[in-house]
């Protein structure tokens, strides 16, 4: 059987009270349909299939260059009648596994154990006890435990809304089921929409079982309605995050103060202190130590380097050994060769920094090459935009650069050249010879300024 797996995401999300669509709204760093896609994406041979509507445009944007299809619900007019847009393009012999796009904590086991129910019923859906089922639907079982149907919070009885088990919206349908009944779902109901959610009851009429599987994670039902609910779900996804890493073997010194927006991928012995935020591709090297309070943004860092303390990196590829920090912000084009130091207040940017070459104190580098060994002193700035464009500086390997020097670029140091502290460089430096600026040092008889 082949497996057909329906994501609706064309709802408004009138609840979130944004001009973005729902299932764009970030969870863990990514829009939450994103998170969902990730997970099913692990399963062997499905194929997804996105119901769009709803702000269709962004959220195909958001989701272009992936192996998915897309089907458009112009009007939404209810889950029952998004998965109908998706049938189009699905076979009566498969298996279809429909997602809610905004319950993004889904797990890969439990779909796998949903469309398990298949085998033996024409329905199988994820149930959960929620402590508060406020919202959601509620399943109705027979005295004998067969679900017979499912009751949305705003049709049911008072006697019906005590019940906890609730739908997560996680619902495995044979595909000659949904083909043969989905039309029978009708909008007779306090919101005018067609529920998929009936068709558990209309399967239960043809005489077809349906099986409610009930999942013991209730995190992972979470749908996300509202801002309250994103933040929650947020928190369970970062605590799973958290478990993640610390079951690879990441030292974490509290679990609960790391952020992970993206994807972040650590050797063995790398450790991580508080309130840690990672963007985007994050790869740590084996034995890389990320001090408190530090933001690391797509990048990598080599086996052995250590981050001290808020430090930010973005976009940068530092190889290992390397010590940055604390204070250190290396933004985008910065590639550190092997045990080079980027210290306390400086910054980098568009800046291959040579390896063992050292910038370790409130410096500026920008659209710089240095060669390895190079001693860049405290207060050094490259001077490499003239309000118009910008211009490169190179530095050759051992060259020492004084402190509070000001290399106005396009400029050239020489290997293994000195430039004297506080050098405003305006021409290249040659190799080996120690270059000046400074004018001749004066003393003078001067009155000084006394209070008018
Ligand atoms: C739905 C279920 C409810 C379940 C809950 C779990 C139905 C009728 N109800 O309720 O039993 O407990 O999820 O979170 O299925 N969507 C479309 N097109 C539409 C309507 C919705 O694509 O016309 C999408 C939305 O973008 C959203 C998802 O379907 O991603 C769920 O819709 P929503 O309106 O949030 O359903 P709930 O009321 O939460
Ligand atoms: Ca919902």
């Amino acid at each position: 059987m082949k497996l057909d797996i329906v994501i609706l995401a064309a709802g408004k999300g009138t609840r979130m009270k944004s001009n973005r669509p729902k299932v764009l709204h970030e969870i863990g760093g990514k829009p939450m349909v994103q998170r969902i896609i990730d997970t099913v994406s692990q399963i062997d041979g499905a194929n997804i299939h996105l119901v769009v509507g709803h702000g269709g445009d962004q959220v195909r944007a958001a989701t272009v260059c992936q192996p998915i299809s897309y089907a458009d619900q112009t009007e939404q007019l209810g889950t029952g009648h998004a998965v109908k847009q998706a049938l189009v393009g699905i076979s009566h012999s498969d298996a279809i596994l429909v997602l809610m796009g905004d319950a993004p904590l889904i797990t890969q086991e439990s779909c796998e154990q949903l469309l398990g129910g298949l085998d033996d019923a024409a329905v199988a859906l994820l149930s959960v006890h929620a402590p508060d089922p406020t919202g959601y639907g509620r399943i109705i079982r027979e005295t004998d435990g067969r679900c017979v149907a499912i009751t949305e919070h705003k049709d049911a009885t008072d006697i019906e809304r005590e019940i906890t088990e609730i739908n997560t919206g996680v619902i495995a349908i044979r595909g000659d089921v949904a083909h043969q009944y989905i039309d029978e779902i009708g909008n007779e109901n306090v919101t005018g929409e067609f529920y998929l959610t009936d068709i558990v009851e209309i399967a239960n009429k043809h005489g077809e079982r349906v099986e409610a599987v009930l999942c013991d994670s209730p995190d992972e039902l979470s749908g996300i309605n509202g801002r309250l609910q994103q933040a929650m779900c947020e928190r369970m996804f970062q605590e799973r995050e958290a478990i993640r890493l610390l079951e690879q073997g990441v030292h974490l010194v509290d679990p609960g103060r790391i952020d992970v927006r993206g994807d972040l991928a650590c050797g063995s012995d790398v450790s991580i202190d508080i309130n840690c935020i990672f963007n985007g591709n994050v790869n740590l090297g084996e034995g890389v130590l990320v001090g408190a309070h530090s933001v690391l943004q797509n990048c990598s860092v080599g086996a052995g380097t250590v981050i001290a303390p808020y430090s930010h990196i973005d976009g940068a590829k530092i190889e290992q050994s390397c010590s940055i920090g604390p204070y250190a912000r290396i933004r985008p084009g910065t590639s550190l060769a092997a045990g080079a130091k980027v210290g306390n207040f400086v910054e980098t940017k568009n800046a291959a920094v040579g390896a063992g070459s050292k910038i370790s104190h409130l410096s500026y580098i920008g659209d710089a090459q240095l060669g390895s060994n190079v001693n860049i002193g405290a207060g050094t700035i490259t001077c490499n935009y003239d309000g118009v464009n910008k211009y490169r500086t190179e530095i050759g390997d051992d060259a020492f650069v004084g402190s509070g020097s000001n290399l106005v670029a396009p400029v050239v140091i020489g290997k293994g050249a000195t430039i004297g502290a506080g050098t405003t460089l305006r021409k290249d430096a040659p190799d080996e010879q120690l270059t000046l600026t400074a004018t001749k040092q004066r003393s003078l008889n001067w009155a000084k300024p006394s209070k008018k």
